[in-house]
């Protein structure tokens, strides 16, 4: 199966993802990394890995649509079969959604459905729960609300900050989304209403 990653930033899940291909873990092709920025780091990482990458810079198109279209277009292109969204920053329009429907997952850095958008972590601390960690999940329409495939809990500290929580959580992020992904490219994953079953 030929997949796109799509990213904003550093790219560490990208990394997570072309290692566990690397090791065999599941079988796949990155056909494509995305960006939406000039700068992010997952370029890099996808250029160091031999994968076809390419931004397309969200601030030289007037509208979401345009983005979009163009991100469909490049999609199409490459025959992007699955989409895995790895700390890729938009929120997707339904339109987009619709036409890759059950089959685009996104890692949030948070026990869903608590602390959805783009401040979990800062969130987390703001309101003082023990407990916080991170979630693998189809992605529908809604904001980070589609049926949850993985999740894994890491403690919060007292002394914590936003980067110490960011950095106990994203060494789980590693591990499940993976992990994920090999269950929903092997077809053991069934969409029940709103959850995932593992089938046997
Ligand atoms: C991760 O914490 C991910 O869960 C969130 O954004 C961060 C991206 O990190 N959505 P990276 O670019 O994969 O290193």
């Amino acid at each position: 199966p030929i997949l796109a990653v799509l990213a904003s930033g550093r790219g560490t899940n990208l990394q997570s993802i072309i290692d566990a291909i690397n090791r065999g873990q599941f079988s796949a092709e990155i056909g494509i990394v995305l960006t939406d920025k000039p700068h992010a780091g997952a370029l890099e990482r996808a250029a160091k890995a031999g994968i076809p990458s390419l931004c397309i810079d969200r601030s030289k198109y007037n509208t979401k649509e345009a983005f979009e279209k163009e991100l469909l277009s490049v999609l199409k292109d490459y025959k992007v079969e699955h989409i895995l969204l790895a700390g890729f920053m938009r929120i997707l329009s339904p339109l987009f959604i619709r036409e890759y429907k059950n089959r685009i997952l996104n890692i949030h850095p948070a026990l869903l459905p608590a602390f959805t958008g783009a401040h979990a972590h800062r969130d987390v601390l703001a309101y003082g729960v023990k407990i916080s960690g991170c979630t693998v999940h189809f992605v529908d329409e809604g904001t980070d609300s589609g049926p949850i495939i993985i999740q894994a809990a890491v403690p919060v500290l007292d002394n914590d900050t936003e980067e110490s929580l960011a950095e106990r959580v994203l060494q789980q992020e590693h591990i499940i989304y993976p992990r994920a992904v090999g269950l929903y490219l092997n077809g053991s994953l069934e969409i029940k209403g709103r959850k995932v079953l593992l089938k046997e």
